[in-house]
């Protein structure tokens, strides 16, 4: 038979245009099959077998022979996928090189023992484990969002300038409203996500309190004081009767336990879209406590963060009544904040992968 003499039996001239139908479809089914042998298996080639008996006498022979050659070009096929799955190995994708490489030519790895965790992720538990002494619980935010988490959500009206503000990357693959997906600029892409997630709770008397760590994503003019990426981590508190004061209070608590020592807070007002009022939070510079140095500019103060209380818009589209229930949010930088307790001065160096940098955070 021709398979086994190994001839290529490639895009055969059938006679019968029954036999050539069914040939032109079995190849493409078999293109999709992971077992290609099921193929052979496939009722439509046991059906032409069975026409056999129905045709006159002397066409018999020739179409049976022509079902023998597809079936020889069906096997051919199988067999030749059976010989492609054995020269390929399996890869270990978790391997950090290719595991084809000969070993001599594979890339000179650290010790796994040499390896620490990054300065942020390590900041970023401290932060976390503040805010759970606090009260509040934490949940990740995401890589990839749409339009309407990033702006529509967040009471940014269409076409409104702010949304320039968020500059970040877009994707090519399109949200079902057919905008792009987008690597998100802020955390306050999960504001939404957890007000409806915990709108029923407020009825039954428990606070909404979360924090959303998550890295952010934005087209910036690099330099020292700006990354393409960086992480926030956002902040979620809805009640009855919460207030502006509350807000505060809350953030300079963090502060001082952070830093162990004193924070004092200036609050400035400020404008987004998804706070009314909102506010800019200065600290006092916790690395000179506010006699002036580098890291504050020789001002004493430092710009941290935008907060507010969560506007009207932002509850009702999250399912929460505002006439009922109020609440403060805050998106702050964890770079910014993290530069400020070592006195780190170019923001680059976390993602600069520099091992000197990180080694001395171990
Ligand atoms: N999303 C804002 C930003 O990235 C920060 C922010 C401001 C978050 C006020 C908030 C907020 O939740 O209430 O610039």
């Amino acid at each position: 038979m021709a398979a086994a003499s190994g001839t290529i039996l490639s895009n055969m001239n059938y006679q019968y245009p029954k036999i050539a139908e069914a040939a032109e479809l079995l190849k493409a089914r078999a293109a999709s099959l992971e077992n290609k042998a099921d193929i052979l298996k496939a009722v439509e080639l046991r059906a032409l077998y069975g026409e056999i008996a129905t045709l006159p006498v002397d066409e018999r022979a020739n179409f049976g022979k022509e079902i023998n050659t597809l079936k020889a070009e069906l096997e051919q096929l199988v067999a030749a996928s059976q010989n492609e799955a054995e020269a390929l190995p399996p890869i270990d994708i978790t391997a950090p090189f290719d595991t084809n490489v000969a070993a001599d030519k594979r890339p000179k790895l650290l010790p796994s023992e040499a390896g620490s965790i990054h300065p942020l992720m390590q900041e970023l538990e401290t932060v976390l484990d503040i805010f759970y002494r606090m009260g509040f619980t934490a949940i990740e935010s995401r890589e990839l969002d749409d339009e309407y988490h990033m702006f529509s959500s967040l009471n940014f009206p269409d076409g409104h300038p702010a949304r320039d503000e968020f500059d970040t990357f877009m994707t090519v693959q399109q949200d079902h409203n057919g905008h792009p997906l987008i690597a998100p600029a802020h955390t306050s892409i999960m504001q939404n996500r957890m007000l409806r997630a915990h709108a029923d709770n407020l009825a039954k008397g428990e606070p909404i309190a979360v924090v959303i760590p998550g890295r952010v994503f934005r087209n910036e003019d690099l330099d020292a004081r700006h990354e393409h990426t960086f992480y926030q981590f956002e902040g979620l508190y809805v009640d009855k009767g919460v207030n502006a004061g509350n807000l505060l209070a809350t953030f300079k608590t963090f502060l001082s336990e952070y830093y162990q020592q004193d924070i004092e807070i200036k609050s400035q007002p400020f404008y987004f879209p998804f706070t009314e009022p909102s506010f800019e939070l200065a600290l006092s510079c916790p690395f000179c406590q506010k006699k002036g140095c580098n890291i504050c500019s020789q001002s004493g103060w430092i710009e941290l963060l935008g907060m507010g209380m969560i506007h009207p818009n932002v509850l009702r589209e999250g399912g929460v009544d505002p006439e009922v229930y109020t609440g403060f949010a805050w998106g702050c930088g964890l770079d910014r904040l993290v530069m400020m307790k070592y006195g780190i001065e170019d923001v680059r160096h976390f993602e600069s992968a520099r091992l000197d940098f990180l080694r001395q955070f171990v």
